[in-house]
């Protein structure tokens, strides 16, 4: 296959000696856009050695000259928005100037990463013995933030850029070195991510890019024992990841079923925009989406009106025309979602609109009166499909949304800000957004999920902290 993308390994673009590739399928043409290498179990064990050698030398380079690279590959990223954005259209089916967007984040997050990394790695704390019973002022703590050694980052299909570069910058500035492996779909957005990098001047091995299948290289990247810390963001098979690996640090974001709980008092009009937007943006395929409307009875008439006045304007088609719509990931994507429809039809929910799909294009879908029987009620559907479950209390609101095995975000609409905090704090999951459709962004916030929705807290800060291990030196005097 003379045609396929190489992978990245010690600074060059290589052709995998198992001489076979993996085929990138267009969601919307259903049809093979690329072709990426199928690397080898030998070839991972071949990065992992490059990546620990060049992590030696790399954790001695200065902190600001670190900075400098990373500034240098976003300043580059941002120059090759479009190209990227190209591969992200035809990759994954992303509405056009959601994929120029993602590229730009990505730019403006290393950037912040380099600055935020220089601020709190350039700092450690400095302890006196006589704080603690017992003690004379005879030693001094010093404590420094030092690197973890190669970082494994695997992002998902849906933030193939973002996701990824949400990795490796606070992996780098920290002083480590990445073995990235990114998803089937969005691979060669990867690649082109890692071109950025690469021309930006990294030393050699420090990043690689292995591309292939699941099955012959997933389990072994993950459970390799030159990995020290896996960042993922991906479906449950993060749960399974955390199983067999060793002990390493782990950060995981596995996915969510955010609840939008609507109060009588609520602005129906926001909450209807914010529905729309956190529901149906990029065709519901985002880990945030809200993936379930908990409304009060009382408004429920009037905001399914308002909803599905503005699901009527959404336009439905190519993400190359930036329609809202888009097809879904894959044909087998499209197939679970139908599947959660007909079970949802079968049980009785009234469809606002009419089912309609064509290929991996699913028309967007509010399924009302849904009930707990519904497996729509729980599960996760990665697509245009939203459940509205009409509520008597805020309790009832809370309680579906905490016998979720997910919890991961929220959403709250009422003018009452004491009742929001309330909700707020018996929520249980990691981010409450009050009065606005869940979201990651801003980038530096904190983003954590409770229970099956992942382990650890990222966000730049929090990432950077998460990829170092804190080191101390005590000074003893005589
Ligand atoms: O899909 C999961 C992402 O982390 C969600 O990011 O809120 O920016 O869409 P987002």
């Amino acid at each position: 296959d003379g045609d396929a993308y190489k992978y990245y390994s010690n600074g060059e673009w290589k052709k995998s000696s198992s001489g076979k590739t993996v085929a990138i399928v267009n969601p919307t043409t259903r049809k093979t856009q690329y072709k990426v290498q199928a690397c080898t179990q030998e070839e991972v064990n071949n990065v992992m050695e490059l990546a620990k050698s060049a992590q030696k030398t790399w954790a001695k380079t200065p902190l600001w000259k670190r900075a400098e690279l990373l500034h240098k590959a976003a300043a580059i990223l941002k120059e090759h928005k479009a190209p990227i954005a190209e591969c992200l259209i035809k990759e994954i089916a992303k509405p056009a100037k959601d994929s120029v967007t993602e590229v730009v984040r990505s730019g403006d997050l290393i950037s912040y990463t380099a600055e935020e990394g220089v601020r709190i790695l350039g700092e450690g704390k400095f302890l006196v013995s006589d704080s603690f019973p017992g003690n004379e002022r005879t030693k001094y703590c010093l404590t420094s933030k030092i690197p973890l050694g190669v970082v494994l980052a695997i992002p998902p299909f849906n933030y193939p850029v973002n996701l990824a570069v949400s990795k490796i910058g606070p992996a780098l500035i920290a002083g480590n070195s990445l073995v990235l492996k990114p998803p089937t779909q969005g691979a060669v957005s990867c690649l082109h991510m890692v071109h950025c990098f690469h021309l930006a001047g990294f030393p050699k091995g420090l990043i690689s890019c292995v591309t292939g299948k699941g099955s012959e290289i997933g389990d072994f990247l993950t459970m390799h024992p030159g990995v020290n810390c896996i960042s993922f963001t991906g479906g449950d098979t993060g749960i399974s990841i955390s199983k067999k690996a060793g002990m390493i640090p782990l950060q995981m974001e596995l996915g969510g079923k955010d609840a939008c709980i609507v109060l009588e008092d609520a602005d129906l009009d926001l909450v209807a925009a914010n529905i729309i937007k956190g529901g149906f943006s990029y065709s519901g395929q985002r880990c945030t989406a809200i993936k379930v409307v908990l409304v009060m009875e009382s408004v429920a008439d009037a905001l399914v009106e308002k909803v599905k006045a503005r699901v009527a304007k959404l336009r439905i088609g190519p993400p190359e025309d930036d329609c809202d719509i888009t097809p879904v990931v894959t044909e087998s994507s499209a197939n679970f979602i139908e599947g959660l429809v007909m079970d949802a039809k079968d049980k009785g929910a009234t469809f606002c609109q009419q089912y309609k799909r064509e290929g991996n294009l699913i028309w967007p879908l509010l399924l009302d009166n849904v009930r707990p029987d519904m497996r729509i009620a729980w599960e996760e559907p990665f697509g245009p499909i939203l459940p509205v479950i009409r509520i008597n209390s805020v309790d009832e609101g809370i309680h579906h949304c905490n016998a979720s095995n997910f919890g991961l975000q929220g959403c709250v609409f009422t003018k009452d800000i004491n009742k929001a905090m309330l909700i707020s704090d018996a929520m249980e999951t990691g981010t409450v957004q009050i009065n606005s459709a869940p979201a990651r962004g801003p980038d530096h916030f904190p983003f954590q999920g409770l229970k099956d929705s992942g382990i650890g807290s990222q966000g730049i800060t929090n990432s950077i902290d998460m990829m170092t291990k804190v080191k101390t030196t005590v000074i003893n005097l005589p």
